[in-house]
């Protein structure tokens, strides 16, 4: 059992192609505190990520983020759920041995009897490939256009992207997952 938690630092230098493939019926669950620290995970998580639960507790669950992911999806679902509203959305994460898996996920705050957000849960399923073929590329892109220009860039970018697809977020993110083209 480690003394100390983990933190980003920790995080593989070694990105492969190897991808992990989560099951059929499988669930990832982990919950974090108002900070996005991990304070619970499920025997999943420790599956898919290759990190022990001693390892999860108490760190950062940007431990797993991927550098092929772009920052917005993150910033929509921290705006989204300090609301108290729900996240859907497609997600690479890295693993302890620098693979990657895909999942399918949906983020939510955890209320007191007072309404008061006290935690976040997260719950994450298979995706089909269908829509993990289809958003690769568009985090390609926005991930391009936060370097060149930061999150300004990416918001544009996604905001197009919308306004041609005449398509919501939640609209994309949902048909995608249902295996809409
Ligand atoms: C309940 C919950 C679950 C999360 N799950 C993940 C996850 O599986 N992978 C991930 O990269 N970030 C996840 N995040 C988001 C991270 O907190 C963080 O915003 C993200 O990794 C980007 O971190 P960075 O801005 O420090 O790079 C989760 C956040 C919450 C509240």
């Amino acid at each position: 059992m480690s003394l100390k938690s983990l933190s980003k630092s920790d995080a593989p230098k070694n990105i492969t192609n190897s991808e992990k493939k989560i099951g059929d019926n499988d669930f990832i669950i982990s919950k974090t505190n108002k900070k996005g620290k991990i304070i619970y995970c499920n025997e999943i998580f420790t599956e898919m990520s290759g990190y022990n639960a001693s390892d999860l507790i108490g760190a950062n669950h940007n431990l797993i983020r991927h550098p092929d992911m772009p920052k917005i999806t993150y910033k929509i679902a921290w705006d989204l759920i300090q609301k108290k509203k729900e996240f859907f959305g497609f997600v690479k994460n890295l693993m302890k041995d620098g693979g990657y898996y895909w999942v399918f996920a949906y983020i939510t705050a955890d209320l007191d009897s007072s309404g008061n957000i006290i935690s976040y849960t997260s719950v994450r399923r298979k995706s089909p490939q269908s829509a993990i073929d289809a958003i690769a590329p568009v985090y390609k892109l926005l991930i391009d256009a936060e370097r060149s220009g930061g999150m300004e860039a990416s918001e544009k970018l996604l905001a197009d992207f919308l306004a041609e697809k005449n398509m919501s977020y939640e609209e994309l993110v949902t048909a995608l997952q249902l295996g809409a083209k």
